[in-house]
């Protein structure tokens, strides 16, 4: 369900020079298929989960997702696609303050242009353990409680496809491995392919797949 080809992304330097960060040859994962993206601080694990969610453009490759290649969508297409059809978990969570824990999980359903649908949101939030916080807002949580908001609300609009930028870094040992069932038990139920970055090897050694983007990334980016 997800492709990439030759698909190649470069930041330019303060100095102005050209930082090539992605270079990857092909890239497969299945619907439904659950894997672990590692590898050092710095390779460009983030860079391409932008690539891939379409909130960064490649300077050349191909990005299918599904059947489109969405590096050939204008930016508001783009926006409407991952609104429809990704789930993103931000390594900065990006919730919004002015909303409660489950109004932001609701409005995950709403930019989706999806039904509102309040059981499921509320048990999206029961699942990893804030049954308890659903009124209060961002402020008002504990940062591993915004972190698992932001999970709850990755898989709000019943995705084809969740990225997840070290969705447990800031969660204690107690509630990563209910945030991670959680995540893995819906996208099974509910056959999402499913991307996890981590550096944390207990989580990383529950998958079966394992990618090491040192290993499949030809533009060498940490020394
Ligand atoms: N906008 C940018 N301009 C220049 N360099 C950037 C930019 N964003 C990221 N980088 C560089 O790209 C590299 C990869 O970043 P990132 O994908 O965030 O790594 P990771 O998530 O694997 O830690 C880093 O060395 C970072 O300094
Ligand atoms: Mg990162």
């Amino acid at each position: 369900m997800l492709e990439l080809y030759e698909v190649k992304k470069s930041f330019t330097e303060p100095d102005g020079g050209d930082l090539p960060i992605l270079d990857i040859e092909e890239f497969h994962l299945d619907a439904g298929e659950q894997m672990a993206l590692v590898g050092r601080s710095g390779c460009g694990k983030s860079t391409l989960l932008y690539v891939v969610a379409g909130i960064s453009r490649p300077d050349s490759g191909k990005v299918m997702v599904g059947e489109w290649d969405i590096t050939l969508f204008t930016e508001p297409e783009c926006d409407r696609f991952r609104a429809e059809q990704i789930g993103y978990v931000f390594q900065t969570f990006n919730l919004l303050p002015g909303f409660s824990a489950l109004e932001n999980v609701l409005l995950g359903m709403c930019f989706a242009g999806g039904r509102i649908d309040r059981a499921r949101a509320r048990d999206l939030l029961e699942r990893v353990g804030l049954g308890h916080r659903m009124t209060h807002k961002p402020t008002q949580l504990s940062v591993g409680e915004q972190q698992r908001v932001a999970v709850a609300r990755a898989l709000a609009n019943r995705p084809k496809l969740l990225l997840a930028d070290e969705p447990t870094a800031n969660i204690d040992s107690g509630h990563q491995q209910q945030v991670v069932d959680m995540l893995r038990e819906r996208c099974r139920e509910e056959n999402v392919a499913l991307i996890v970055v981590t550096h944390t090897p207990e989580v990383a050694r529950q998958f079966d797949r394992i990618d090491n983007l040192e290993e499949i990334n030809r533009a060498v980016v940490v020394k």
